[in-house]
């Protein structure tokens, strides 16, 4: 992979998944790495995957809800490598439930993981990206980011959120000429413990759940899943899909306009564990 050698990449969620494989991929193609999650033996793990391929790595605990940990996070890796290059906003939680019976503090929660953390690593590292004369933003949002589903109302709406937040960010870097480029990612079902980390609404059957998010739709590996993400980095995409599932549905979605949720909603209920 082309262009990583020697740019600082951050990557918050690298204990596991999508977050592990960004790591040791970027790892691979010569970048330097600060590595972070809520998970330290997760991220134990990752470090000790990245040092056995001779890269320089800062491993933290950080919770990417602590706004003001963030930001004092963001200083000490500038401090610890003298330029940030890359931030990969990965860190990311599920959950399942309808609107009708979710509580409000479960959808605060998805809101504050995935959105507000998207927001908290953006904000916190872009000043040291503006700074390092070549610096690239990659905010993980989801294809649900791109289509509605139900029982999954908090997820999409933080989805959707960093997808708005991110396109918006990505037109301002162009108007303000900063040399900073910005990749909305979209990944369809992909093989990680998303779906066993995920807390779902008293009622529904989390392992089953679990259970069929791995059988029948995690249909791309993560290693695939951050090749594809650092190709698009490496050509300065602006939205970046992956996996087939990910392209036919958005592809659905595009010529459906609003009637996908007639759609959906006929089918989806037909389809998923009860
Ligand atoms: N797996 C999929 O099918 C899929 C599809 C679309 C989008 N995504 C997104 O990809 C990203 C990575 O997910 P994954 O599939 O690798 O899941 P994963 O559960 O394997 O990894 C997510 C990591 O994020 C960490 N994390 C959770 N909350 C955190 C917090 N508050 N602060 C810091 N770290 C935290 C977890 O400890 C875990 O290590 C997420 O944003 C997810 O929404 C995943």
């Amino acid at each position: 992979m082309q262009g990583f050698a020697g740019k600082v990449a951050v990557v918050t969620g690298a204990g596991s998944g999508i977050g592990q494989a960004l790591a040791i991929e970027l790892a691979r193609a010569g970048a330097q790495l600060a590595i972070s999650d809520v998970d330290t033996e997760g991220l134990a793990q990752t470090e000790r995957r990245l040092t056995a391929l001779g890269v320089r790595v800062k491993a933290d605990r950080l919770d990417v809800t602590e706004r003001e940990a963030f930001l004092a996070y963001a200083d000490e890796v500038k401090e610890h490598f003298g330029k940030v290059n890359q931030i990969y906003n990965n860190a990311g939680i599920a959950f399942s439930g309808d609107v009708e019976v979710s509580p409000f503090k479960d959808i605060e929660r998805v809101m504050d993981v995935d959105f507000w953390g998207v927001v908290n690593g953006t904000k916190a590292f872009l000043p040291h990206l503006i700074e390092s004369g070549d610096g690239h933003v990659i905010n993980i949002s989801s294809l649900f980011g791109l289509l509605a589903m139900p029982g999954q109302a908090a997820y999409n709406a933080a989805k959707f959120a960093v997808r708005g937040f991110t396109e918006a960010l990505n037109q301002e870097m162009a108007i303000a000429k900063h040399p900073v480029k910005v990749t909305t990612v979209h990944p369809g079902g992909i093989q990680t413990a998303i779906a066993r980390n995920a807390t779902v609404v008293e009622g529904l059957d989390a392992a089953a759940m679990a259970e069929f998010f791995d059988r029948k739709l995690a249909s791309t590996s993560a290693e695939e899943a951050a090749r594809v993400i650092l190709d698009g980095v490496s050509k300065g995409r602006a939205r970046v899909l992956i996996g087939n599932d990910a392209r036919i549905l958005d592809l659905l979605v595009r010529i459906l306009g609003s009637k996908y949720q007639r759609l959906f909603s006929f089918g989806i209920p037909k389809l998923r564990p009860r």
